[in-house]
């Protein structure tokens, strides 16, 4: 059997993460996870039961109802997030969603329960998963770990131009406002913070089009599969 590697892709919010992770696992017939849906879907579960994240009977509560899993969808070439049997894919891009992710996910126990799953399903490699600490915490031996990162300017843009479509109220100020709250949350909460692995290659994709990026991270693929 060829050889498997793992890929893992951190970076801010809005960086095209999940885009590039989708391509790079088409092209070399890997799984892809979206990490981020994990923590959207538990945040979700969290705003429809009113459980408070700051007490912790009640999240180990509710984590102990929560089952998450992926399935994919022909027609979008991803997988779906599933939460306890509901297909959850869109319902977990809204701006409320968005507005308590980051302080749901700043908890141990939150952090725990997606971690350990997330590790699972890397246990046969062939893997790429994208969040903010795959390649810190969760893969930390993995192959090839790469960090994007975009100007701010140009990731408010494309965020917009997302929920726009979905949303024609959205304002640009209200973007905004999110991406620079949850890049601030991401990086500075204490478990698992948003940082570049020492080990990890920077990619910056503020003037590339996607099948450049694409052929950047294929090409580091590439390298990894020698042993490079
Ligand atoms: O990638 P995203 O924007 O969909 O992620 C949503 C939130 O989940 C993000 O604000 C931080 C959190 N997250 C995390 O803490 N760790 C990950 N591995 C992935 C996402």
């Amino acid at each position: 059997m060829a050889h498997k590697i793992i890929v893992t892709i951190d970076g801010f919010s809005s960086c095209g993460k999940s885009t590039l992770a989708k391509q790079l696992a088409r092209e070399l017939n890997y799984v892809f996870i979206d990490s981020g849906a994990m923590y959207r879907a538990i945040t979700l579960y969290f705003l429809r039961n009113h459980v408070n994240h700051e007490k912790s009977a009640e999240v180990k509560k509710a984590l102990h109802n929560i089952e998450l899993w992926f399935e994919f969808n022909e027609r979008s070439g991803r997988s779906d997030i599933y939460l306890n049997g509901e297909n959850v894919e869109a319902l977990i891009r809204d701006l409320l969603v968005s507005e308590h992710v980051s302080a749901i996910a700043a908890v141990k126990e939150v952090r725990e329960f997606a971690v350990d799953q997330q590790q699972k399903m890397g246990e046969k490699k062939g893997i790429v998963m994208d969040g903010r600490d795959i390649g810190t915490t969760v893969f930390p031996d993995a192959e090839l770990k790469i960090f994007m990162t975009a100007d701010p300017a140009v990731r408010v843009e494309r965020r917009f131009k997302e929920l726009f479509e979905r949303n024609p109220d959205i304002t640009l100020d209200e973007v905004r406002i999110n991406l620079e709250m949850r890049d601030y949350m991401d990086s500075n909460r204490e478990i698992s913070p948003l940082r570049k692995a020492d080990d990890a290659l920077v990619l910056d994709n503020s003037n590339l089009t996607m099948e450049e990026q694409l052929k950047v991270a294929h090409k580091w693929v590439k390298e990894r599969l020698k042993g490079e």
